[in-house]
This record gives structure tokens, sequence and C-alpha cells, in this order.
């Protein structure tokens, strides 16, 4: 650095970084397999909003431990970005998908909607009120996540912060330590609410 630009610096004129110093960049979420029991149209239920946990015009609620999962989703320069649709869908509590595919034999729990949608607003946050994960055999519990504009931008899988399984389940164990970190959703309860963020970079 020359004496004028030290002068400058000194001065308080010139920014700490250099000014050629580039934007922050993101590491992108690891992707993940979409597995077997992505759930097609004709296996969603009529209501496929951000709400697992309650089905339009269902008498009864998803069984579980109700949780909300929540974000913001942007691009590796950090830019927020918005009007993007998320899907996730995950197992009910008995470990039953709803796909027409899933051998399980355990019961289905009805109340259960299995599948859901949110769109991120102008911060680039989602949010689902859904239930905890829970195992089924083979699989540590998990959400799938996929995230598209017109395609697919990102497909994932979220776990729970802290799972014993984790350890044993061979997608998670595929992730760098830092990959699955930014996977993980932390339960914290709040006011009531045990809610978990998760931030996506895509
Ligand atoms: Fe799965």
């Amino acid at each position: 650095m020359n004496s004028r630009r030290k002068w400058l610096r000194l001065m308080g004129l010139l920014p700490v970084w250099p000014l050629s110093a580039s934007a922050a960049t993101l590491a992108k979420t690891a992707k993940a397999t979409e597995g077997p029991f992505y759930p097609e149209s004709s296996m969603r239920t009529a209501d496929v909003d951000n709400d697992l946990v309650k089905i339009d015009q269902s008498v009864k609620d998803a069984n579980g431990e109700i949780v909300y999962l929540t974000g913001k989703v942007t691009d590796t320069a950090n830019e927020p970005l918005s009007d993007l649709r998320v899907e996730i869908w995950q197992c009910d509590v008995n470990g039953r998908y709803l796909h027409t595919g899933d051998r399980n034999q355990a019961e289905r729990d009805a109340g259960f909607q299995g599948f859901g949608h949110a769109y991120t607003d102008q911060s680039g946050h989602y949010e689902f009120r859904t239930i905890k994960p829970v195992s089924y055999p083979g699989r540590a519990p998990h959400i799938h996540v996929k995230v598209f504009r017109d395609e697919t931008v990102l497909t994932t899988q979220f776990y729970v912060k802290g799972h014993p399984e984790n350890a044993s389940d061979s997608l998670f164990k595929r992730l760098t330590s830092e990959q699955q970190k930014a996977v993980e959703m932390e339960f914290i309860e709040t006011n009531g609410r045990n809610a978990a963020v998760v931030n996506v970079v895509c």
C-alpha cells in the first residue's frame, strides 16, 4: 500500500477492505438425491400449502411433534431469491410416505399432508409448519426439499441436528462437515413454537 492510501485510510476515507475485494461467496447447499418417494401430482392431497399438519376439510390434524421450518434462500453472493417455489415432502410419524410406491406396511397417517410448498418472499424467506421428521428403516430422520424457478434449482435433504442416526446415514455421511452443518435443522423452542432455521444457497 502506498503512503497516500495509508494516509487516506487513517483519515477514514478508504474502506478497511481493499477496493478490489469482491462480495463474500457462500457455499452452495449440497445437492442430494430426490429418492423414490417424491409424490407426483396425482398422489398429493388437494391441499398442498405450507401447513403439512392440517389438511383442508380434514377433521384430524397430523400426529407427531409439530415444528416450524423456516429459512432464507439466497444466491452465493447472499442476495435473497424471491418468488421461488420451495417444496418439502417427508414420511408421516409412522414412517409412511404419501406415495403409492412406499411398501412400508405401517398405517398411513391420514391427517398428515406429506407434501407442501411455499414461495419465498421479497427477502427470500420461506416457512412451513410440519412434523419433526422421524426415521424409517435405513434412513436417519430427514425432510426432502426442492427449490424451483422454472426448472429445479436444487434438490436436497435436511437432517435433525445431533440425531444419533445421522452418523450411520449413507447420504448424510457423504457430505463434508461444512455441508452437513448447512443442512442440519436445530429445533429451538421459543414462545411455545419449536422452530428450525435452515438457509439455502443456490
Ligand atoms: Fe426419504
